[in-house]
């Protein structure tokens, strides 16, 4: 009896050959399980007449063997096709997401422009958000009683001082004195940077916004070569056919100086919103290094000649994105910065 039971569970033994974690375990419970068959085949054994107990003895030994055996082997079977560990897990279902962080829309476009500009040979300078008078007005030529000094625009941080009143800078083009004092000509670079202005927080103006300052420095550099650089530059950053005007204007450290703007980006020209119906936008300020500028540096402005361009990374990616609040910007609500996650890593 017992003996025939051995022999027909043996063939079944030796027959399975699944490595499915549930068969496998079903296996486990009906042959070594705690109410499995080998626990009644024992069982029954101890019943059996001492002769034969010891013949069966060994053949009962023998099967218990090859159960426990089969087992172990189709479990590290499994085990290895499904990478080890993590036998018995289910490689179908779905893995488990994670938040992935995305740029800043600022971060974005200040890389998109110096990525332009890197291509011109361009390099990339940076200079300190607390200045002093020299670096963010007096060497730029600003006259004495010029209103930017004012209370109303600068928040002083001490007054009086070696190179005057200490303030958080209200322009990037602080930086263009710092590296012409510190350098030798020519010089081609791009000034990215937090700027301060004493206002009120609204929608359209913010205490601290961002620019990027550009400049270039030569032998025979003309107003010629400034129009043609700022326009590859907007050919690249919002396609071919966008069309760029020049209009005079003012700026104490450039002579002549003058405002860039550029068919709008929306309506191309129709006239919209954005553009106030006039079918352009103002992007920069710019113009030729007035020659003081370039004194006040120690850079002779007989030999050398260059143009400076200043222009604010909100505005241009207020144009790039719509985005109609500056205080966005700087609220770090996730709502709206996980818009820009798609956006260039
Ligand atoms: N610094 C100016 C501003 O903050 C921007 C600017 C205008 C920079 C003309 C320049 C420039 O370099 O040539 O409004």
């Amino acid at each position: 009896m017992l003996q025939e039971k051995i022999t027909q569970y043996t063939a079944e033994i030796n027959a399975f050959s699944t490595t499915k974690a549930d068969e496998l375990e079903q296996f486990r419970i009906k042959f070594l399980g705690t109410k499995g068959i080998i626990k009644d085949i024992f069982d029954e054994f101890k019943a059996v007449s001492p002769e034969e107990k010891r013949t069966l003895g060994k053949v009962l030994n023998e099967f218990k063997q090859l159960a426990e055996a089969k087992y172990q082997s189709l479990k590290e079977e499994g085990g290895q096709a499904q990478g080890g560990k993590d036998a018995g897990m289910d490689l179908t279902l779905p893995g488990e997401g994670f938040e992935v962080g995305a740029r800043h829309p600022l971060a974005l476009v200040r890389r998109e422009i110096v990525e332009i500009f890197n291509k011109l040979g361009f390099i990339v300078a940076e200079g300190p958000e607390i200045e002093d008078d020299w670096h963010n007005f007096s060497a730029l030529n600003f006259p004495e009683e010029h209103p930017a000094r004012d209370m109303q625009d600068t928040f002083f941080i001490k007054k009086g001082g070696e190179k005057g009143d200490i303030a958080l800078r209200t322009h990037t083009s602080s930086v263009q004195v710092r590296m012409m004092e510190h350098g030798k000509p020519p010089f081609r670079a791009l000034m990215p940077g937090r700027v301060y202005r004493n206002e009120a927080i609204s929608a359209r103006a913010h205490c601290f916004f961002h620019q990027i300052e550009g400049l270039y420095v030569d032998e025979k550099v003309s107003f010629a070569d400034l129009k043609q650089t700022l326009f590859y530059f907007v050919q690249e950053l919002y396609g071919e056919g966008t069309k760029v005007r020049f209009r005079p204007s003012y700026f104490p450290f450039t002579e002549p100086s003058a405002e860039m703007d550029i068919s709008c980006t929306i309506c191309k020209g129709d006239g919209c919103q954005l553009c106030k119906y006039s079918g352009w936008v103002e992007i920069l300020g710019c113009g030729m290094v007035d020659p003081n500028v370039l004194e006040n540096c120690g850079i002779d402005s007989k030999k050398y000649s260059g143009f400076a361009f200043g222009m604010g990374i909100e505005r241009i990616a207020n144009l790039k994105y719509e985005i109609k609040d500056l205080r966005l910007f700087s609220e770090n609500d996730t709502r709206f910065l996980s818009q820009f996650k798609s956006a260039l890593i």
